[in-house]
């Protein structure tokens, strides 16, 4: 009875408030009489009134509106409502400018373009109570949304009203909407008493959410005027990171920044304080130590030096240039924490009148796009006493800001990908404008990308353009008109599958970085739909696979090699005059686990690739093979099919003849890195050139190989320059070996030929030559032997300005 007398009162109290307000021509809408038989959540959608913009247009879905609603939230129910959750469908192309007294739960500004509907949740007051525990208490028992925006079409006299409207809380059931009036709409959302809540434990505010980067707002102290928060980030996502981190967000209730620890503002300013309603009320205050007084206050990281600053640092997980790793790198860096001391205005002196911050907003240079929740309010942190006893201390209040990666839409990646495959010359490039075009009509933004040779994947995007005419040309491919753009990424991957054998296949990789920042620690992740599975080893990078994940392979620089340095002026402008930031490696495959994978149709090619956690843009198509060329890339060269009679008798004594065909092991020394390269002209020659080298012998016979201690030679125009021992071994039936070795060319032979000084400053091309002879012995069955030699060679070009070095190889067996 009582309860019913509240929500009356409230109706009356809600009449009365309306006419107050700019209602102007409109009759007050008479009480809703469904309110009385509500006993739930009572939600309604009043149209308030609007006005004509301009421009005027004759054709009337085309002209714009402003318009005011007022979306009203009223517990009328018998439990408290946590963290309500509204939904608006709105369908009139609305823009919204302002909602009071809510915020939109997918964190967009204003004005947010919201044609599809939109989310609603409380702040500042999140929880409605009920009517019994406040005895009626308007304000602490309902919400109004003030809505104001722009909205398209529909001819007076009609109403644009919202398709729905809805409480979206778990456990409430909301039947569809009535209207009542022309302008009003109303639903009584009604608890489902067979709704269990999740978990039993009694906690007093929501539970924390899972997301891919999870914000705490703690505040450890408060004071009348000001209190002290601490922000937590932590990155949650193994394929999430951030790099030079701008955390921003919006103070709602005037607050302001009074000093920091473990992080700045991005301006140090208080001139708005002083003009503002903090001047005026901290009249003694000596706002030049103030660091911050804008609304919108832009935080980064302290650089790493200030890590011990005494004022400034020292806080565990703090100041780290910016940079959150994802926590497969290194768990200690995937966390970021920063304390501020923030100042109150009226009327909220109180210690115990606490707002966080809203609007919330995360952006690093080259990373994923985050999207920030509200902030929640969630039970307290626990931290661990600072004294050592085994006692934690609690936060005064916490608030959880959830922020999920987003997807990039087209044109809007940061590095892109091209492909590439031994048995087609043509590498399929990054897609046209694959991150962004500017509007300029000097070059074709929906035009595809034209095919490139390899080598013009090393030059910049101007420098690329007659390569790729000329390629057209000789492939006898269309040349659009005007040409496409570029595809303006500052990161672009090469994926180019390298060879594909009965038992395996190989996968080059190449990292180019066009920025001039350095990636540190840097990371990409590969997704394959199939060959995930057939994942073996990657051999200059650290490759692990990502647990939980099923079909991600992430790769990380190894220790000490985990930069990938920026563009860099090349010294000769006559040749290319920028040099991309480059890093590779080989990846091996295994086809055990996958049987029937067809590289070409697709499999050998990564389903998503991300680098840094920015998911990339992969071309449309894949390289297809054309069988009538010949292939100087193909690296598998099958010459020799040896066929032997076997005579054997089974167990009936019975002659039986066996056909087996030896297959030659496949050996193949190919340069896979190169360190150290130094090449000094001015006072004296001075050449220092170290050659990862990785051979692969691969034994595909149903018997062993055994080859004898042997070396491999590098030679210069005729001369030998490097010497590389390759140690004799046994390699079981249908088995792999890699052997990876280093040499260091002789520098004193290279510089004497007199070919030398030319080739490494004017052309810029050092071809060398490698002869690897393995002599071994394959026996099948433990029964028949057979001598063979194997001679590997392979063409070694050493690029000087980019310190690059590509080559090509050839295998040959004989018996
Ligand atoms: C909507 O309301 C705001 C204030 O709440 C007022 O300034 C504005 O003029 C109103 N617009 C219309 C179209 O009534
Ligand atoms: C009116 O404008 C709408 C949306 O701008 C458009 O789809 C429609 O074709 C226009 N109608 C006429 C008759 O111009
Ligand atoms: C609404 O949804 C349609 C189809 O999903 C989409 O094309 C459009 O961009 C969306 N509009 C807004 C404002 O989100
Ligand atoms: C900070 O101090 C700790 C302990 O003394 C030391 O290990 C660390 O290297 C110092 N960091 C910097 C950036 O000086
Ligand atoms: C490779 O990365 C993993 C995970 O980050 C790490 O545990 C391992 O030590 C790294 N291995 C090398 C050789 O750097
Ligand atoms: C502080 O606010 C609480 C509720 O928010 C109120 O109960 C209390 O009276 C206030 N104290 C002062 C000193 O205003
Ligand atoms: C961070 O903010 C500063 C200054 O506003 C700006 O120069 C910088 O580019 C921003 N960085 C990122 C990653 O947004
Ligand atoms: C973020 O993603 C998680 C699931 O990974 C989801 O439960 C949560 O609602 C999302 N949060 C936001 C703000 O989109
Ligand atoms: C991993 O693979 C198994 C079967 O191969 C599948 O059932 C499971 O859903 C996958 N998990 C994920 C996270 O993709
Ligand atoms: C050449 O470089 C390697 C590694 O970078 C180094 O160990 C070696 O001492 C250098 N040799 C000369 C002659 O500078
Ligand atoms: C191969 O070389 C190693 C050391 O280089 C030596 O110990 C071994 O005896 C050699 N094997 C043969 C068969 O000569
Ligand atoms: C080096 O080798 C490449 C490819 O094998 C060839 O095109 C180029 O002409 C060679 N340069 C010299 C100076 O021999």
């Amino acid at each position: 009875m009582n309860t019913a007398l509240g929500v009356l009162t409230f109706v009356f109290f809600l009449l009365s408030l309306s006419k107050s307000q700019d209602y102007e021509d409109e009759k007050p809408a008479a009480p809703p009489p469904e309110v009385e038989s509500c006993n739930g959540i009572f939600l309604s959608y009043d149209f308030n009134s609007r006005t004509k913009l301009y421009p005027r247009v004759k054709n009337a879905t085309a002209q714009a509106w402003a318009f005011n609603a007022t979306a009203t939230i009223l517990n009328t129910g018998t439990l408290e409502l946590k963290a309500w959750k509204m939904f608006i469908g709105f369908q009139h192309e609305e823009i919204l400018v302002g909602a009071g007294g809510a915020v939109l739960i997918d964190g967009d500004d204003f004005p947010a373009p919201v044609g599809n509907g939109s989310y609603f949740s409380g702040s500042p007051l999140a929880d409605l109570k009920t009517a019994i525990d406040t005895a009626g208490d308007l304000s602490q028992i309902q919400v109004q949304i003030q809505i104001s925006g722009t909205q398209f079409g529909v001819k007076p006299p009609g109403i644009p009203m919202p398709k729905t409207i809805r409480l979206v809380n778990d456990g409430y059931t909301c039947p569809a909407p009535r209207r009542r009036v022309k302008k009003s709409v109303y639903v009584c959302c009604v608890r489902n008493p067979k709704f269990k809540v999740a978990k039993t434990t009694k906690t007093k505010f929501l539970p924390r959410q899972k997301g891919d980067l999870t914000i705490a707002y703690d505040v450890i102290q408060a004071y009348e005027n000001n209190y002290l928060a601490q922000v937590t980030m932590e990155n949650k996502s193994p394929l999430g990171r951030l790099d030079h981190w701008n955390l921003t967000w919006e103070w709602m209730r005037g607050e302001f920044i009074s000093t920091m620890r473990g992080a700045y503002t991005r301006k140090i300013e208080y001139a708005e304080c002083i003009y503002g309603v903090a001047g005026k009320y901290y009249g003694g205050m000596d706002f030049s130590m103030v660091m911050n007084c804008q609304k919108r206050p832009v935080i980064a990281d302290l650089p790493l030096e200030r890590a011990n600053d005494t004022k400034v640092g020292k806080l565990p997980f703090c100041c780290r240039n910016g940079s959150l790793l994802p926590p497969i790198m290194d768990p200690s860096k995937s966390k970021s924490v920063f304390q501020l001391q923030v100042f109150k205005i009226p009327p909220d002196l109180n210690r115990t009148a606490l707002y966080p911050p809203e609007k919330w907003k995360i952006t690093g240079v080259l990373n994923p796009d985050y999207k920030c929740g509200p902030p929640i309010r969630v039970d307290p942190t626990e931290f661990p006493d600072p004294s050592g006893l085994e006692a934690i201390s609690t936060a005064i209040a916490t608030w959880q800001i959830v922020c999920n990666i987003t997807r990039p839409t087209k044109r809007n990646s940061r590095c892109c990908v091209s492909f590439s495959a031994y048995y087609n010359d043509s590498v399929i490039p990054c897609n046209t404008c694959a991150c962004g075009c500017d509007d300029d009509d000097k070059c074709n933004p929906a035009a595809q990308a034209m095919f490139l040779p390899a080598e013009a994947l090393l030059v910049p995007f101007e420098n690329r353009i007659q390569k790729s005419i000329a390629w057209a040309k000789i492939k006898h491919l269309h040349i659009p008109k005007p040409l496409p753009c570029g595809d303006n990424c500052g990161v672009s991957i090469n994926w180019h599958v390298n060879s594909d054998y009965k038992s395996g296949w190989t996968a080059r990789i190449t990292l180019f970085n066009w920025e001039e920042i350095v990636f540190e620690n840097w990371f990409t992740a590969i997704q394959m739909k199939k060959a995930y599975r057939g994942y073996e080893n990657v051999y200059s990078f650290n490759g692990t696979l990502i647990p939980g994940l099923n079909n991600t392979i992430f790769f990380q620089g190894l220790k000490g090699l985990n930069f990938l340095v920026g563009k860099t002026n090349g010294s000769s402008p006559r040749n290319d005059p920028k040099v991309p930031g480059k890093q590779q490696s080989v990846i091996s495959f295994t086809k055990g686990k996958t049987p029937g994978i067809k590289l070409a149709k697709g499999d050998g090619f990564p389903s998503r690739v991300f680098f840094n956690g920015e998911e990339c843009s992969l071309p449309t198509q894949f390289p297809i093979g054309n069988g009538n060329r010949c292939h100087v890339h193909l690296v598998e060269v099958i010459l020799l099919i040896l066929v032997t009679l076997l005579l054997l008798q089974n167990h009936h004594g019975q002659v039986v003849l066996f056909l087996i065909k030896p297959k030659e092991p496949k050996i193949v020394a190919q340069p896979v890195s190169m360190a150290g390269f130094k090449l000094e002209v001015f006072p004296a020659v001075e050449l220092n050139i170290t050659l990862g080298i990785l051979v692969t012998v691969d034994n595909r016979n149903y018997g062993s190989f055994k080859y004898r201690n042997t070396t491999a030679y590098i030679s210069y125009r005729g001369d030998v320059v490097a010497e590389a021992p390759i140690r004799d071994d046994t390699i079981p039936a249908r088995g792999k070996h890699n052997i990876s070795t280093t040499v260091n060319l002789i520098p004193d032979k290279l510089v004497k030929n007199p070919y030398f000084l030319v080739d490494a400053v004017v052309t810029g091309v050092l071809n060398f030559t490698s002869t690897t002879t393995l002599h071994g012995k394959v026996s099948l069955f433990k029964l028949l032997k057979m001598k063979g030699t194997s001679f590997c060679t392979c063409n070694i070009s050493i690029f000087v300005l980019p310190k690059t070095v590509d080559s090509v190889c050839k295998a040959k067996f004989t018996l």
